[in-house]
């Protein structure tokens, strides 16, 4: 095993020697899932360890290794460190916020059509329980007509929106959505803005405070290319104090070991409830998900966001000109601020993008379908030149009479 720090250990861009396992020939999946690099795998196997031989005498170290997780997943969006949780995924940090807010009969939340289930279906169950109105807007509007969704949304603001509920990107096209103008119009008409990161947070910048954002979600084996099974929450300060305790459980109270460590008669169940994000890490976290996600976004950090965003976005320009070329149509943004990790195309007809992933994967190309899209996602270790080894897939594939373009 090597150690933290030796050279074999550091992380390169366009690299994939922390990925001696990885078996796909060009891996352009992490939109979907991450596979686990070798000081991924290597933190996991040294804390199960470090439990197989101390129990519990390692828990001390564990809640250290959390508190340092915090600080940099919170580094990752520009937030200060108190004011981020770990969850389970991201689900979690939306049903914190869709169970915690004291809403009122009649608030409106603004959704959008064309995102994961995963920010919708909790908004959906508070609709119905709480008497909310949802008010619906098109994801694809803001691609194609980016200036005319932003004048839409604003008039829907002005209506009256308790929260707008969005994902940073877009996990069917890639498309980047324009979280700075939309957290200017919500802070302008006093709206609430959630946000779902986990297509962005590890590949794309992002900022709480320049876009405004109320509340984020992540989780962690996607582009932070961590474990499945854990993730973070963030809630700007004033906006946690907001939130109801709808999900707090025995960690979520103010010095919540003391029973456990001190004389009697600290057994109480009064103690104060955080009044942070913190209060939704309500019971015990998955440890080893935890030690492998400090891994991962440590080779993050390592090589940094926006040199990762670059790496992807020349890995993306080697290889749509080339699916252009041979008809496909592309969801790529011209606009920078509307790219992201993802590259989706698909060819004129709508039903062929599982096809065509499935064809590609039979030639060692990892890609995914997501809603018909043809979806590439390469990071940090996908080399440039893979480019050459996609475009010879397609061509042997529309020789052989697989699936179709036009
Ligand atoms: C935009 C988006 N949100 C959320 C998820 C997943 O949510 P969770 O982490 O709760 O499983 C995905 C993909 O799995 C996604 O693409």
């Amino acid at each position: 095993m090597a150690a933290a720090g030796d050279p074999v250990n550091l992380p390169s861009l366009g690299s994939r020697n922390l990925f001696p396992e990885l078996a796909t020939r060009v891996y352009a999946n992490h939109a979907s899932l991450s596979p686990p690099s070798q000081p991924v795998i290597d933190a996991v196997s040294a804390c199960l360890a470090q439990y197989a031989r101390d129990g519990m005498g390692c828990y001390a170290t564990e809640v250290e290794r959390r508190e340092r997780l915090r600080a940099q997943l919170a580094d990752l969006i520009g937030a200060p460190a108190q004011d981020l949780a770990l969850v389970a995924n991201t689900t979690a940090g939306v049903l914190a916020v869709a169970l915690g807010l004291p809403w009122r009969r009649g608030d409106r939340v603004l959704l959008f059509d064309g995102e994961f289930p995963t920010n919708i279906t909790p908004w959906q169950q508070a609709a119905q329980r709480e008497g909310l109105e949802l008010v619906w807007m098109n994801a694809d509007d803001f691609r194609t007509d980016r200036a005319g969704a932003l004048e839409k949304l604003e008039d829907h603001l002005r209506a009256g929106i308790r929260l707008v509920a969005v994902s940073a990107v877009q996990f069917t096209t890639g498309q980047r959505m324009p979280l700075e103008a939309i957290g200017a119009l919500c802070r302008r008409h006093d709206s609430e803005l959630f946000v779902d990161a986990i297509q962005a947070m590890g590949v794309v910048p992002l900022d709480v405070e320049a876009c405004a954002i109320d509340y984020l979600t992540c989780g962690s084996h996607k582009w932070l290319m961590g474990p499945e099974g854990t993730g973070c929450f963030y809630a700007r300060h004033a906006a946690a104090t907001r939130l109801e305790p709808n999900v707090a459980g025995w960690l979520s109270h103010e010095d919540p070991f003391a029973f456990l460590t001190r004389s009697p008669g600290e057994l109480r169940y009064d103690r104060p409830l955080l009044s942070t994000a913190r209060m939704v890490e309500s019971g015990t976290p998955h440890t080893l998900a935890t030690a492998g996600l400090e891994a991962s976004v440590g080779l993050i950090d390592a090589i940094g966001v926006g040199s990762i965003f670059e790496h992807v976005q020349a890995w993306h320009e080697a290889v749509e000109p080339g699916l252009i070329e041979r008809g496909f149509a592309s969801a790529r943004m011209s606009e920078v601020d509307g790219r992201s990790g993802i590259l989706s195309v698909r060819t004129d007809d709508p039903a062929a993008g599982p096809a065509w992933s499935q064809a590609l994967a039979g030639h060692g190309i990892a890609s995914a379908s997501p809603d018909g899209w043809l979806r590439l996602s390469p990071h940090w270790p996908n080399r440039i030149d893979e480019a050459d080894a996609v475009l010879a897939a397609v061509d042997e594939i529309l020789v052989g009479g697989g699936p179709k373009v036009r």
